[in-house]
């Protein structure tokens, strides 16, 4: 059997995205060409497309900036590791570790768990993430709150004004943000955050704070998702550093937080309101298992979404809301 360090390794080789012959590779790991090749077969399973070129070898198609620690601490603008950055190659999902890390006492505040491919990605409502290798951002951040689950309202809509930042200050990406948790661009989703809560509810909990940003994702990719979607790179018509990119996510974000431990939703609902992209926007709304048609309005200042019924205005706590479509 292959194991998953023979099978990173075989990908640092190819992330120059350069050809490489399969008895360079071969020589490079101190195996057969021949379990080059079996290796290489099974990079699919990661959502990696190798390329063969007769009689030369094998190439990714694009190269790959895999994630480092030392270019993430630079981004941070942090001149040493302060044990709170763990990169993983391959996780089930970087939220279940982050958990499990809380879980076995290991871990400070503002903790981030980075991995290139995520096997089971979660997303909302019960969802899988699509997460292929070393494409995107899956980060998760581990954060305690003294004061129980009420102190957590608004919480994850002040992670979307975190990334919303990042993404502004750093990269010039104007994206909005589609309540509760979606980060998108136009009708896109560029990404999605998803909070979980471990802990007594009345008493101190820890949150684990997760973020999924499309990066560099090709179509084949994504093939997967089921609705519209976009990734930085095309926005950027270039690709994008994801070291960069966690740098800037993982500082906007402790920052924010640490600030919003401080005071309430309330001093962010100004800033979210003016990224609110269902604003104005005819939806379905499924919520407590109910369906309204509604128009959608601003957040309250606990981070509700006001929509207004043909007869009245109600506060949506949690599920679904969706652009309904012009027939
Ligand atoms: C959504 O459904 O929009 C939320 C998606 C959140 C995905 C991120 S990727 C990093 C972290 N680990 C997971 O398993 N999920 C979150």
């Amino acid at each position: 059997m292959t194991d998953g360090s023979e099978l990173h390794s075989l990908i640092r080789l190819l992330a120059d995205g350069e050809v490489h012959s399969g008895t360079q590779l071969g020589q490079s790991l101190g195996v057969s060409r021949a379990a080059i090749w079996k290796r290489i077969s099974t990079l699919g399973n990661l959502g990696l497309k190798v390329h063969r070129v007769r009689t030369q070898g094998y190439h990714l198609g694009d190269s790959i900036e895999l994630l480092d620690a030392g270019r993430i601490l630079m981004a941070l603008g942090q001149g040493h590791d302060d044990g709170r950055l763990i990169i993983l190659d391959s996780v089930d999902s970087t939220n279940q570790r982050a958990l499990v890390l809380v879980n076995s006492g290991q871990c400070a505040n503002g903790t981030a768990v980075l991995a290139e491919h995520q096997t089971l990605g979660r997303g909302r409502r019960g969802r899988s993430w699509v997460s292929p290798f070393g494409s995107n951002l899956y980060c998760s951040i581990i954060w305690r709150f003294d004061k129980g689950v009420g102190a957590l309202s608004g919480l994850s809509l002040v992670v979307g004004i975190a990334v919303a930042r990042a993404l502004q200050r750093k990269f010039d990406a104007s994206v909005m943000l589609k309540w509760p948790n979606d980060i998108v661009i136009g009708d896109r989703k560029l990404g999605g955050i998803l909070v979980e809560i471990d802990g007594d509810l009345a008493g101190p909990v820890t949150t684990i704070i997760g973020v999924g940003l499309n990066v560099n994702m090709r179509e084949e990719q994504g093939a997967g998702i089921t609705q519209p979607w976009t990734d930085l790179g095309s926005i950027k018509g270039e690709q994008v550093s994801r070291n960069l990119l966690a740098g800037a996510i993982i500082a906007s974000c402790r920052q924010l937080i640490a600030e919003f431990v401080g005071s309430s939703f309330a001093a962010y609902r100004s800033e979210w309101n003016s990224l609110n992209a269902l604003k104005g926007k005819s939806v379905n709304v499924e919520t407590g298992g109910e369906q309204l048609v509604a128009v959608a309005g601003d957040v309250d200042a606990d981070g509700a979404l006001l929509v207004a019924t043909d007869t009245e205005v109600r506060r949506i706590i949690g599920g679904e809301v969706s652009v309904r479509r012009v027939e």
